[in-house]
């Protein structure tokens, strides 16, 4: 028999898809934490923004708990429904709307996947240049309630710099429409950047106006093999003086080897300890300033190994192996840490979480990747086969706090791109004061006094 409220929520949103079946439940009830039994009570998928308000109207005039749902490709949590709430998910809404070429804008639904983005953005002569691996399932919604990051926000920033409007829907069922576009607008609170990184909790983003860029230059993709981390700062450096950096990833040893069992192609006949794939604007691979900022390098001793793509398909096959982590650990179930610190402190937390690590958990095997240029670090505890999977999430929360408690020392964030949802949850403290999480409470309050979005999310409901 249906659950009286969805009755009502039919008579409240007459022609609204629902999905109940217990493959959409599970479907539309995790994201890729997997840690979590999925149990929501229903799927909305609306296709309107009518809907939408619909949705939200009745939800907290009923008092039911609303999740958010784009892609559902999120890592900390931010997107699962384990507790009986509605699912609300955008994947019906992702057209593209609308390009202005004098703004040099595109406005699209906020369940638009983010390639579908980019791909609309180049057959107009532009980019819009917010880049990571799950670029093919994540929508540009759920870009925007993670402010997310990726492999170029060293030369383009994160999703919050490219987004000039956004319509958000309140709890309340109401259409706010945030800054129209503008480029200037000193006009009081911004409430589009509140609604960035707001991980659903202020409300829920049903379109967006995105500004483009300039296509990219023409670049050379470089592999380089390097002995420690420290040289590795120093090859940035040098590296980041004498050529326009598009993107500067580095991944370890034991990364490395992970790819290649997933079945990559090794690139060199031996292991080392670090490696970095960059992109650098070029005419091609035997530019000049290319050549010469290598050799600077090669000089020095830094580099133990290196190559330069020849073609397209080898500058592809050298970036599958920094965006073929995820998926090659995804079968050990890593606890993912997502911290950043500014990048002049990196070498110094890194040399500390790794001695932490070893000498605290010499149990776990570790597998370090991230983004240099914006001072984050993907730190991947792997689960060895024999520990339970409870054990292994306890031990790891204890490996978190210890961690967290190192990122608070060096002045850095526990999560830079991921968001907090669930899984970062109880280290929030670490990285924002007690003012600044009461400050967040109340817009939160103030925005959603029925406390039906994403509940749980980010911090917990205050006690009623
Ligand atoms: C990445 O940089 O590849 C992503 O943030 C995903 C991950 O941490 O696994
Ligand atoms: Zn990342």
């Amino acid at each position: 028999m249906s659950d009286p409220r969805l009755e009502s929520l039919r008579a409240a949103a007459p022609g609204l898809r629902l999905a109940t079946a217990p493959d959409e439940l599970l479907h539309y009830g995790r994201d890729w934490t997997r840690r979590w039994t999925p149990a929501p009570l229903a799927v909305a998928l609306p296709a309107t923004v009518d809907e939408v308000q619909a949705v939200l109207r009745w939800a907290s005039a009923e008092g039911v708990a609303v999740v958010p749902s784009g892609g559902r490709t999120g890592l900390s949590g931010g997107a699962v429904a384990a507790n009986g709430e509605l699912v609300l998910s955008l994947e019906r809404m992702r057209r593209v709307l609308a390009f202005d070429p004098v703004d040099r804008t595109l406005t699209v639904e906020a369940g638009a996947p983010l390639e579908t983005v980019q791909e609309a953005a180049r057959q107009h002569g532009l980019q819009y240049p917010v880049d990571f691996a799950s670029r093919g399932s994540c929508t540009i919604g759920g870009n925007i309630a993670t402010n997310a990051g990726g492999i170029r926000v060293l030369r383009y920033g994160n999703t919050r710099e490219w987004v000039a409007g956004l319509k958000l829907v309140t709890a309340s069922g109401e259409l706010l429409d945030l800054n129209r576009g503008l480029v200037k607008n000193s006009s009081g609170y911004d409430l589009r950047h509140l609604a960035i990184a707001s991980e659903g909790t202020l409300g829920v983003v049903v379109e967006a106006t995105l500004k483009l860029a300039p296509p990219p230059p023409p670049v050379a993709t470089l592999l380089l093999a390097l002995p420690s981390f420290e040289v590795l700062m120093q090859v940035f450096q040098a590296l980041r003086g004498r050529l326009a950096l598009e993107a500067f990833e580095f991944f370890t040893g034991t990364c490395l080897r992970h790819v290649v069992a997933h079945g990559a192609q090794a690139p060199f006949e031996r292991e080392y300890p670090y490696y970095v794939v960059l992109d650098a604007a070029a005419e091609g691979p035997d530019d000049e300033r290319l050549l010469e900022a290598f050799g600077h390098c090669a000089e020095q001793g830094w580099v133990e190994d290196g190559v330069v793509a020849q073609s397209q398909a080898q500058a592809a096959q050298l970036w599958r192996l920094r965006e073929g982590i995820t998926e090659a650990l995804a079968p050990h179930l890593p606890y993912k840490n997502d911290v950043a610190v500014r990048v002049s402190a990196m070498p110094a937390f890194l040399a500390e979480a790794q001695a932490l690590l070893a000498a605290e958990y010499p149990e776990f095997e570790v597998a370090w990747f991230g983004h240099i240029g914006d001072g984050n670090l993907h730190i991947n505890v792997l689960k060895p086969t024999e520990l339970g999977q409870e054990a292994f999430v306890a031990r790891c929360a204890e490996v978190t706090a210890h961690l967290a408690g190192l990122v608070e020392r060096h002045g850095g964030t526990i999560s830079a791109e991921h968001g907090i949802g669930l899984v970062k949850k109880p280290y929030l403290g670490c990285t924002r004061s007690a003012a600044e999480i009461g400050i967040m409470r109340a817009l939160r309050a103030a925005l959603d006094p029925a406390g039906i979005l994403n509940p749980g999310k980010l911090f917990d409901p205050p006690e009623r």
